[in-house]
């Protein structure tokens, strides 16, 4: 033994070969100030000790290094500079003295090697990996770029475009990519790994290491107009791919282009200063954020399952868009799906609609023609309530009317068995309302998912008046199992998600009854606040029709605020029968391309029915637009944290993220408000007062910013 720390031990074989191997305590190999204390004493000891032929660099656990720490990041990036700057000086003294060992060096990839764990194996001469290996460097997803080297030593050993692509994209990349573009010298069975890594350090005569480690630590090989070329195009692309919002991606290639022309420890000096940059940014203290808002969902679901039943059986009522989709979702993850409708049409149509999802997929290769069929087989369509035995799960996605749910509800609680649990994916109805056409509440629940179902990450999981522990925590292992993110949501009309998103489209109407422009509205929101589509874009996504009905439960659940005085945009459109992509005609004219994507054009008709009912046009600044239009879902998200709907502002935020698409630079609403300021806020929304109840700042919120709180 050459060395044993906390995390890692250094190990001398008989042969001559030394083994570094990485074992944290933990689930994972992550490289936090403790696994960079026990790397530097370790490389100290290799340093010191004579006669090694070589180093294998390995881990213990199935993934090889998961990166840097991120639970770390914030406190890190609260750093000033000179702090800052010397932990990255000394994570990267510590790379470059085991780059510069006087013997060749060979990592052992299994699992990931990402971030500073991709950092870590560019510091050896040699990388070999099995098929599981998986190797990137995800960085600028968290707002920030590499910081241990990556900048520096990938451009040098893949080339600048090839580093670029990975680095601005943030991507992973399987084994088999990773030896094509060299960055694996060898991809070899894991029970051979070991001893493929032994024989490459016995025979590196024949490998050159040192020139290995000269190619990385001297200036990029560009000649000036390919540097020129190469930037440039790097430039565009990133430009158009990350836009204004996430400023990481063009950073990175910044840096990579400044330090091309220098050898690695100025080059590393030109990461780290911009690296520190980075750390300043909101994106990046937003995108961190996200992280650990979402490292906390998952832990809670995590909990909730060990206590459940696990759903192996589960029957979907209403063969619909959202039916279909769900049973599709169930089967694709191996929970075999009943669906049940009324008629052999309906459960056409939601066949139809799995289908239609499962070729999607065979043409992207993500499935083969096996798996599509054995899918298929795992959805059993069915006119019969009796087939509802022997059910662990039955979702009702029937119709959104009360009436008939309530019919539904109560008929299927007659045929199921006495464990099944019943739950409805109603978007806006409450919980508590259907639980009374039930003689057991206690084993009903909302399960709302999201359309489209495959592709929308969150379900929300409701928890009416009567709702048992149980019950919550088997649907929540349910959609988990299904692999959604669940988060547990208390009663009220419109649950969390759709309660705060009927405000925003308030704040549209009203914004439209005093005159301003549908395609100058969906602008600011997408472009200057970063919203994926602006409001008039994502009603016509949702359908006029639904909105209005929506819009209605919500103004009868919250008359105080939500109540609309005469005719609204939605109104007006919804009677004209202009209902949206649906339909090809909303807010905009619909209409598929070549490619058969739908693409958008102004619709005069639109604007001509708006034109005629309110009667006058006006401009907006910017601000104004964002005001009017952020200010009643802030406020409303405020409200559902006050009367708990939601358990906490991480839950809030994740939820706007995963079920909205909420600009995820921002971070959410409750990160949002801590960046700007309450104060901030508070001025924002008391300019707008006079629009009415929803743009009302509650009591609580005034005092916490009088107090200067924040919500992280
Ligand atoms: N820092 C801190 N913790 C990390 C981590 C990191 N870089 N990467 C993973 N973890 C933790 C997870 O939070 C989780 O913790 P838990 O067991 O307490 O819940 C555990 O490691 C396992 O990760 P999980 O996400 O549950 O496993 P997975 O197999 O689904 O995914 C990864 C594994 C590595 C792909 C995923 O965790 C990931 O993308 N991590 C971030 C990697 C990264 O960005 N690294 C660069 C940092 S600069």
């Amino acid at each position: 033994m050459i060395y044993q720390g906390e995390t890692l031990s250094v190990t001398l074989m008989d042969n001559g070969i030394a083994e570094l191997c990485f074992n944290a305590p933990g689930s994972v190999n992550k490289l936090d100030g403790a696994a960079l204390l026990t790397l530097e004493a370790a490389i100290t000891a290799l340093e010191k000790t004579e006669s090694i032929k070589g180093l294998l660099v390995t881990s213990a656990k199935d993934a090889f290094i998961v990166g840097a720490d991120i639970t770390e990041f914030l406190d890190k990036f609260a750093l000033p500079d000179s702090e800052l700057a010397s932990w990255l000086g000394r994570a990267n003294s510590i790379f470059n003295r085991m780059e510069d060992l006087p013997f060749p060096t060979v990592s052992l990839v299994r699992g990931y090697a990402l971030g500073g764990g991709c950092e870590c194996i560019l510091a050896t001469d040699f990388r070999l990996g099995d098929a599981s290996a998986r190797i990137g460097l995800p960085e600028t997803k968290l707002g920030i770029m590499p910081g241990f080297g990556g900048t520096v030593r990938l451009p040098r050993l893949l080339g600048a475009d090839t580093a670029m692509e990975w680095i601005t994209t943030g991507r992973d990349h399987k084994a088999d990519e990773c030896l094509k573009l060299g960055i694996l010298d060898g991809v070899v069975d894991t029970t051979k790994l070991r001893d493929a890594g032994i024989k490459l350090l016995q025979d590196t005569g024949l490998h050159h290491w040192q020139g290995r480690r000269r190619q990385k630590t001297s200036p990029l090989t560009l000649s000036k107009t390919e540097a020129a070329m190469s930037f440039a195009t790097a430039k565009g692309m990133v430009a158009a791919k990350a836009g204004p919002h996430y400023p990481a991606p063009i950073m990175a290639v910044n840096t990579i282009e400044a330090a091309a022309g220098m050898s690695r420890d100025a080059a590393l000096l030109v990461e780290q200063e911009n690296f520190i940059t980075l750390t300043r940014t909101t994106a990046a203290r937003a995108l961190v954020g996200l992280f650990l808002n979402d490292k906390l969902v998952k832990s809670k679901a995590k909990k909730a399952a060990k206590s459940a039943t696990a759903t192996e059986r589960m029957a979907v009522l209403g063969a619909g868009i959202m039916g279909g989709g769900i049973a599709c979702q169930a089967a694709v993850k191996g929970i075999s799906a009943v669906m049940k409708d009324i008629n052999n049409e309906a459960l056409q149509l939601g066949m139809d609609e799995a289908g239609k999802r499962l070729n999607q997929q065979l043409e992207r290769n993500k499935i083969d023609g096996k798996q599509l069929a054995r899918v298929l087989s795992d959805i059993r369509p069915t006119l019969s309530y009796d087939e509802l035995s022997g059910m662990d799960l039955v979702v009702e996605a029937v119709v959104e009317n009360p009436g008939i749910k309530a019919k539904v509800l109560a008929e299927t609680e007659q045929k199921v068995d006495e464990n099944t649990v019943i739950a409805s994916n109603t978007s806006t109805i409450p919980i508590s309302e259907l639980a009374k056409s039930l003689t057991h509440p206690e084993r009903f629940c909302g399960m709302h998912f999201f359309n489209p179902v495959h592709l929308m990450p969150l379900v929300e999981v409701i928890r009416g008046e009567h709702t048992s522990d149980d019950t919550i925590n088997q649907v929540v292992a349910c959609a988990a199992a299904m692999g959604k993110t669940p988060i547990v949501v208390n009663d009220c009309p419109g649950f969390f998600v759709n309660r705060v998103l009927f405000p925003y489209f308030f704040g549209f109407n009203r914004l439209l009854a005093d005159g301003a422009d549908i395609a100058e509205i969906d602008k600011i929101m997408e472009r200057r606040f970063g919203w994926p589509m602006g409001p008039a874009q994502l009603l016509d996504v949702v359908g006029m029709d639904t909105a209005h009905h929506a819009a209605d439960v919500m103004a009868q659940g919250f008359p105080d605020r939500m109540q609309q005085s005469g005719s609204t945009a939605i109104d007006l459109l919804f009677k004209q029968k202009l209902l949206g992509q649906k339909n090809g005609h909303g807010f905009y004219c619909w209409q598929q391309d070549k490619k058969g994507r739908l693409q958008k054009t102004d619709n005069p008709q639109a604007q001509a029915l708006l034109q005629q009912s309110f009667g006058q046009t006006n401009s907006f600044e910017a601000d104004d637009i964002i005001a009017r239009m952020m200010v009643p879902m802030v406020n409303e998200v405020v409200r559902c944290l006050e009367e708990n709907i939601i358990a906490s502002p991480a839950e809030a935020d994740m939820a706007l993220i995963y079920g909205l698409g909420f600009p995820p630079f921002r971070g959410g609403v409750f990160r949002w408000l801590d960046t700007i300021g309450l104060n901030e806020y508070l001025a924002m929304a008391d300019h707008h007062a006079g629009l009415g109840p929803l743009y009302q700042i509650s009591d609580r919120l005034r005092h916490m910013a009088q107090h200067n709180q924040t919500f992280y």
